[in-house]
């Protein structure tokens, strides 16, 4: 069968990662009788350069129709942060509900993690952020601009609705993996908003007696992820916790170059997007090395979304064969190849099924 699937590879690296992953992509498709039709869509702050917005007003709409994106980064010097995640990024997130930001990270063979030594299957997590709400919020503003008096306000949002969907959906996850569930908060600080995901996290917790839960303060859980990881399978955080852990796991289990993650709509209604944890990376943007495997990673999460399960293995085992042979390695690896080369290298492993 053919999948339709929308390629927005963004800017700096994001350009040169996605081109191999799609390379990847399609040799495992061919060698599990699949096809990937790609449509590519130049929205980017380079777009908005340029004309001054992210992407054209209908396109959310023209997003609508595929069974998957992936998305390479956005992010450019001279463009602020703030447009190119409110321009792209949210919009397509919350549009299409994709409420759940999945980060697994694992430790990857032959690679420069600061727990080298340690073996493989003592080190996997995934994080289950959520991505749709919480202190991502554009409420607030600056007050008495100018005087001594200055303030401002952020206000953080926790719906009901948006609490619970994203701590049972890390429930059902853990206990398809080895049942236990680590919830982030800090309720010692933020005394309304976090008290009340305690509360809620609480409440499902009662539902699933056969997963082993608990409830941690994020500063002591990034501390436990660094000197004890293996003691953590999966984690559900608030937005922001959730994207500051899963930065920090990546790191401590390989490095960000290799961490994918995934923006899932879990009822399938609308198209999940898939994207490297890493950003546009302008220091070593065209130079051509970045380091493909995140993207190629999060490609392979695309493929577990679209039911190719055994494909989507095919990719990470590719993966792991290379890293692990250490013949072709960009420099983040401490190697001299370039993107092209390793996205050459992880497509020439792929095995026939
Ligand atoms: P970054 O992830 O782009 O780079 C951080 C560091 O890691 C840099 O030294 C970079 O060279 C290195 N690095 C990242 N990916 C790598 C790879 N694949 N291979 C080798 N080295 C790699 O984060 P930074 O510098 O904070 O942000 C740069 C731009 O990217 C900003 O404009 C930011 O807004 C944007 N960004 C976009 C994201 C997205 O599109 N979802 C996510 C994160 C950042
Ligand atoms: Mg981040």
């Amino acid at each position: 069968r053919t999948y339709e699937i929308a390629s927005i590879p963004g800017d700096g690296i994001g350009v040169d990662v996605t081109a191999e992953a799609r390379k990847v992509l399609d040799e495992a498709a061919s060698l599990h009788d699949f096809r990937l039709r790609w449509t590519e869509f130049d929205w980017s702050c380079e777009r908005y350069a340029r004309t001054g917005s992210m992407m054209p007003e209908d396109g959310i709409a023209r997003l609508a129709g595929f069974d998957g994106i992936l998305l390479g980064a956005v992010g450019f010097p001279g463009v602020p942060d703030h447009v190119s995640l409110w321009g792209l990024l949210i919009p397509v997130r919350r549009a299409f509900a994709q409420y759940v930001n999945l980060r697994p990270v694992r430790l990857l063979p032959g690679t420069g993690s600061v727990l080298r030594g340690r073996s493989a299957e003592e080190l996997e997590m995934v994080i289950v952020r959520e991505n749709s709400e919480g202190e991502y919020s554009a409420i607030g503003g600056r007050h008495n601009t100018g005087q001594p008096s200055e303030f401002v306000l952020q206000e953080s949002v926790f719906t009901r609705v948006g609490v619970e969907r994203i701590i049972r959906y890390a429930f059902e996850l853990a206990r398809t993996r080895d049942g236990r569930l680590c919830s982030a908060t800090k309720s010692n600080g933020l005394i309304h908003s976090m008290p009340y995901w305690d509360e809620i996290f609480a409440e499902i917790a009662a539902e699933y007696p056969d997963v082993k839960s608990e409830q941690c303060h994020v500063d002591a859980l990034a501390a436990r992820m660094v000197q004890h990881p293996e003691r953590l399978d999966v984690i559900v955080a608030s937005n922001l916790f959730g994207d500051i852990l899963s930065d920090l796991a990546a790191a401590v289990t390989g490095g960000l170059g290799m961490a994918p993650s995934g923006n899932i709509n879990p009822p399938g209604e609308h198209p999940s997007m898939f994207e490297a944890v890493h950003g546009s990376a302008p220091d070593i943007a065209g130079q051509g090395i970045a380091n493909p495997v995140a993207q190629v990673l999060a490609g392979a999460m695309m493929l577990d979304h679209l039911g190719e399960t055994v494909a989507a293995q095919a990719v990470r085992s590719a993966v792991d064969a290379v890293l692990e042979a250490k013949e072709v390695a960009t420099p983040d690896l401490g190697g001299t190849a370039t993107t092209e080369q390793l996205g050459t290298a992880v497509t020439g492993a792929l095995l026939a099924p």
